[in-house]
């Protein structure tokens, strides 16, 4: 599919790819054009594989050479990480300055790294997510997109809320920075 003056989405995953299903669900407003999987064994890969979507996954923890020949093998200018548990090396970065979003489960710049949802609820502190640049400081770039997630009385359903917001944000996001420059 080629949504024209639209860009080419890769989605870059690590495991479940709830976030990406998110994706796969918005493609009438976007082109998803890859997905990259650190890992053989994330769920994920059989989402983009129902949907179609040819998958790369990483050959080694540090094939960043493999993942810039499929981008350029499948035309891809815009880079989305979703739950993608690989750092991303500068050089990469430098490459696709501007071009890169991450989704996060926190109100950044709250809550950076791993667990952020846990670690906000057991403060009890505001519960969201965001979608930012990504740049060499974990979960640090510029934030583009931001929401307030509510709370429940339990983690599980918390972390279900959160989840749900995340969908909707990274959707939204997908759609909004298609057209434009970042
Ligand atoms: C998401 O909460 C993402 O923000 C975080 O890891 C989780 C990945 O979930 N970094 P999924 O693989 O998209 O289901």
């Amino acid at each position: 599919m080629f949504l024209r003056g639209g860009k080419r989405w890769a989605v870059f995953i690590s495991g479940t790819g709830s976030n990406l299903s998110a994706l796969l669900e918005g493609r009438s407003q976007f082109d998803i054009g890859l997905v990259v999987s650190s890992t053989p064994k994330a769920i994920g890969i059989l989402r983009a594989r129902r949907a179609g979507v040819p998958v790369y996954i990483m050959k080694n923890k540090s094939d960043w050479e493999g993942i810039e020949t499929a981008l350029a093998e499948y035309n891809i200018d815009r880079v989305f990480l979703a739950g993608f548990m690989r750092i991303v090396p500068a050089v990469f970065l430098t490459k696709w300055q501007g071009r890169i979003l991450n989704v996060h489960p926190s109100l950044l710049p709250a809550y950076p790294g791993t667990h952020s949802i846990e670690r906000a609820f057991a403060d009890q502190a505001a519960l969201g997510v965001s979608v930012h640049e990504v740049i060499e400081e974990v979960d640090g770039g510029k934030i583009l997109l931001q929401r307030e997630t509510k709370r429940s009385s339990d983690l599980e359903s918390t972390e279900f809320f959160v989840h749900v917001s995340e969908h909707r944000l990274i959707r939204e996001a997908a759609a909004k920075w298609n057209t434009v420059q970042i």
